[in-house]
């Protein structure tokens, strides 16, 4: 599959974050590379490459494909959609930068702020941690709603210097990055790739634009790693993550902090938890529970040692988008400009969570009325592999500075989930057979 994913990536842009994505079931092509000699290879690849060229010719027909090919970017009609998305509708508004655009809080908080008039422009490398299909039919929303996803990588330089050039963006709303937990475990790069070199090559470009954007940034809950205090308050420890992932969070609090304190950069990071909701990411418990339940398949429930329950303090997304917006909205100009500061900036960290740690046999339990399918359940002690026993947010600072209030239960939200997978994979399967 990484063979496959990448030569045919080369024929458009290479996300340069391996994914994980896999078909079900190995392509017959994949297949017959193992078994047949060289001759007969040289053949399928010649008689691969024929198809894919006249596929590719079919579909850029007059090479004005506002998706850029061959790795290039720029040009009359490429500005024409990334200056019209950006548009704002009034002068009050802002022009926000979206990094992560095509993925799941990205999407809701770009449609909230198009929606209410402010300029936005997405960015994402649309990688395959996660079913491909998915980010493009987010971005075919978000193309519908006059959103525009340049496709390119936080890595990028030159292509985030021309965006700022060709835009003057007010605020970047950074939601790019390589998220999961357990992954880390299989590819620890792609985290350093995305949420560490990704981040600061943003934030570099971000302290040289002029104006100097405000940037509100997501990091996570999973900073409070083993920390036992509960609730979890900003002002608590963050000094013991338990998963490469978390780590890469907390360095990013520490890395936004540098370019606060050297630059004038105006940075808010949101440390969001376990966020939950239509269009969701299929890596998370609540998304794969539905799938396998529905499937009849086993599903694994974990416990902590001494046979505890494991409980997450799930948030609804329309919730986290409040409060992302919120942060943008309070969020204060940065004070640098050409690269140095001219005055303290500000700095802030808010935890998004909904302050109703939910166990997850309870989550089982919503999901099977909902679903009207009894689970399978499989109950093992939790694996050390990066996941935390327990979350639970303080939101009180939150609520106060930004009047975040969240206000959707698990019970709620899920339904609203439930309510959407089944109308998006009736519409997946009817697109299938329709081939
Ligand atoms: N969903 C949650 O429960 C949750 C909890 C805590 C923190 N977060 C954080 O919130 C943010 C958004 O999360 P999400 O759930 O929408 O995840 P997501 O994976 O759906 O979205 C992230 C998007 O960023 C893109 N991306 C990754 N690396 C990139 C790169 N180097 N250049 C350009 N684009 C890149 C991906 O293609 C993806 O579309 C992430 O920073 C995540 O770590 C999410
Ligand atoms: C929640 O955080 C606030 C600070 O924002 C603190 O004053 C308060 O004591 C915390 N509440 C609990 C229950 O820990």
């Amino acid at each position: 599959m990484s063979q496959l994913s990448r030569s045919s990536g080369s024929l458009d842009d290479t996300p340069s974050t391996p994914g994980k994505f896999k078909p079900d079931k190995p392509s017959p092509y994949i297949h017959r590379l193992r078994f047949h000699n060289l001759s007969k290879f040289t053949f399928y690849s010649a008689f691969f490459l024929a198809i894919l060229c006249f596929f590719f010719l079919l579909s850029s027909p007059s090479g004005s494909n506002p998706r850029r090919s061959l790795g290039s970017y720029g040009g009359s009609d490429w500005e024409r959609h990334v200056t019209r998305s950006a548009r704002r509708r009034s002068d009050s508004g802002m022009t926000v930068l979206v990094t992560g655009a095509a993925g799941f809080v990205g999407t809701h908080v770009s449609m909230a702020l198009k929606r209410r008039g402010d300029g936005v422009l997405g960015l994402d490398n649309f990688n395959l941690y996660y079913e491909p299909t998915l980010k493009r039919n987010r971005q075919k929303e978000l193309q519908k709603n006059g959103v525009f996803i340049v496709e390119g990588d936080l890595n990028d330089k030159p292509l985030l210097h021309k965006l700022f050039d060709v835009v003057a963006f007010t605020h970047v709303m950074h939601l790019a990055a390589q998220a999961g937990v357990r992954y880390a475990m299989q590819n620890p790069s792609s985290y350093i790739h995305s949420n560490i070199a990704g981040l600061v090559n943003l934030l570099e470009v971000c302290k040289s634009a002029n104006p100097q954007p405000s940037i509100v940034w997501a990091s996570s809950s999973s900073v409070y790693g083993l920390n036992s205090k509960v609730p979890f308050s900003e002002k608590d420890r963050t000094d013991q993550p338990a998963s490469l992932y978390a780590a890469t969070k907390k360095a990013g609090e520490e890395i936004a902090h540098t370019y606060n304190h050297i630059y004038g950069l105006s940075i808010t990071g949101l440390r969001f938890f376990t966020v939950y909701g239509p269009w969701g990411r299929p890596d998370m418990a609540y998304f794969f529970f539905t799938r396998d339940i529905l499937k009849g398949k086993v599903i694994k429930i974990y416990e902590t040692a001494d046979h505890g329950s494991v409980a997450r303090d799930f948030t609804y997304i329309d919730d986290v988008v409040k409060g992302c917006l919120a942060a943008l909205d309070t969020a204060k100009k940065s004070t640098g400009s050409g690269g140095k500061k001219k005055g303290p900036a500000q700095f802030r960290i808010f935890n998004l969570g909904n302050t109703a740690p939910v166990p997850v046999s309870e989550l089982v339990n919503i999901l099977e009325k909902l679903l009207k399918v009894k689970a399978k359940r499989l109950v093992l002690p939790m694996p050390r592999n990066g996941d935390v026993k327990f979350t639970h947010a303080n939101i009180s600072l939150a609520h106060r500075e930004l009047g975040y209030r969240p206000t959707t239960d698990l019970e709620t939200g899920l339904k609203k989930f439930v309510k959407w997978y089944f109308k998006y994979y009736k519409e997946e399967k009817k697109k299938i057979s329709a081939w």
